[in-house]
């Protein structure tokens, strides 16, 4: 298996000077590009979206949108055929992902496509690929992660994309990765002087409230700042790199302590281990709080 030209996408310089606004890329950083909580749903539009309208949309929207209209359909394929090359030409990087890859693995590959679509956005590419670039610390990406993922990105639109691709739809795609991933680079190094990558919390109240209910109460190794009505994500020690979002039970306490109130779906993993497992003593790991 190989990407067919593994050149298109750069290796990476870091982080921009810090409030440094990413600009397009122009046709020199083509060939010397640096280099997300859920994907937006609300942020998902199709192919006749007015986040582009066709008469205003720019030459590189205009190709990314051909090459999306082709691989969505078989999205299923592509997303297996990037990790695929992912995993077999940068097996350093396997570890950062979950052991078993489940069914939310195609969350990657999807928001490459959402900021792919907002492209000519930059105030809500922006928006979207901060949070996002802040919410990778947890899982332990480097900025030069992002030239491999880039490569396999074109690797695997190469392949899927047949009727659309062409020279210059690869110069539009390493043109929009290398921005995409410069957004969520700069995000990420810009929290890092702010913020922990995660808190560790340990669980200091389990209580079952029926046979699948259990109300968590955990301490933050420091404290976690969030406003009521607000979710974080979680990991616990069973199953390692899983990240699942779990809803404050209550406002901000005074002894700072945090409450989930989680029901153990059929199968689930993270939400079986935290009701039939976890114990007062355990620590589990919260990922960064979100953001008001
Ligand atoms: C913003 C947000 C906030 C959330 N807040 C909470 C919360 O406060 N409390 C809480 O308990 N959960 C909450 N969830 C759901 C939680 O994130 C997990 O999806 C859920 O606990 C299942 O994770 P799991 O690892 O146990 O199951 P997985 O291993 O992901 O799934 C195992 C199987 O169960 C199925 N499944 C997944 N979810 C459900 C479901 N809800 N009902 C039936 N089958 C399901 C899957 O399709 C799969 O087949 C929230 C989700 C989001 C997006
Ligand atoms: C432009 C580049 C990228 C985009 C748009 C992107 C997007 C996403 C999204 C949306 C998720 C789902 C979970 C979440 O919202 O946090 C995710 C998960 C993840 N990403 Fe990225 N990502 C990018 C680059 C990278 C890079 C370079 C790495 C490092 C190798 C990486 C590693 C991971 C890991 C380990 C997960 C967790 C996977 C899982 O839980 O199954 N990502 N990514």
């Amino acid at each position: 298996m190989t990407v067919a030209r593994t050149t298109a996408v750069p290796t990476t310089a870091g982080p921009r000077t810090r409030g440094a606004r990413p600009r397009r890329p122009g046709r020199e950083e083509h060939q010397r590009p640096d280099e997300v909580a859920p994907a937006p749903q609300d942020v998902r539009p199709g192919p006749d979206s007015p986040f582009i309208a066709p008469e205003t949309a720019s030459p590189d929207a205009i190709l990314l949108r051909r090459t999306m209209a082709e691989v969505e359909p078989i999205s299923d394929k592509v997303t297996s055929y990037f990790y695929a090359l992912l995993f077999v030409q940068h097996p350093e990087l396997r570890p950062l992902f979950p052991a078993a890859m489940d069914a939310q693995r195609d969350r990657l590959f999807k928001a490459i496509l959402t900021a792919a679509r907002l492209i000519d956005d930059l105030d809500i590419l922006t928006e979207f690929l901060s949070r996002l670039g802040r919410g990778h610390r947890k899982y332990g990406t480097q900025p030069e992660h992002y030239p491999a993922v880039g490569e396999c990105l074109i690797g695997a639109l190469t392949r899927y994309a047949v009727t659309t691709w062409s020279d210059e739809a690869e110069a539009a795609w390493v043109r929009a990765y290398t921005q995409i991933s410069q957004i969520m680079i700069d995000s990420a190094a810009e929290d890092e002087l702010i913020a922990p990558a995660w808190w560790q919390a340990e669980v200091v109240g389990h209580e079952l409230r029926t046979h699948d209910i259990a109300v968590i109460t955990v301490r933050p190794d420091q404290p976690y700042p969030f406003l009521a009505g607000q979710y974080t994500s979680l990991e616990t020690p069973w199953w390692p790199r899983v990240w699942r979002h779990y809803s404050f039970a209550s406002a901000p306490r005074p002894d700072g302590l945090l409450s989930f109130h989680v029901k153990a779906v059929p199968a689930g993993w993270v939400s079986s281990a935290l009701v039939h497992r976890a114990r007062p003593g355990d620590v589990i790991r919260l990922g960064p709080p979100p953001v008001p």
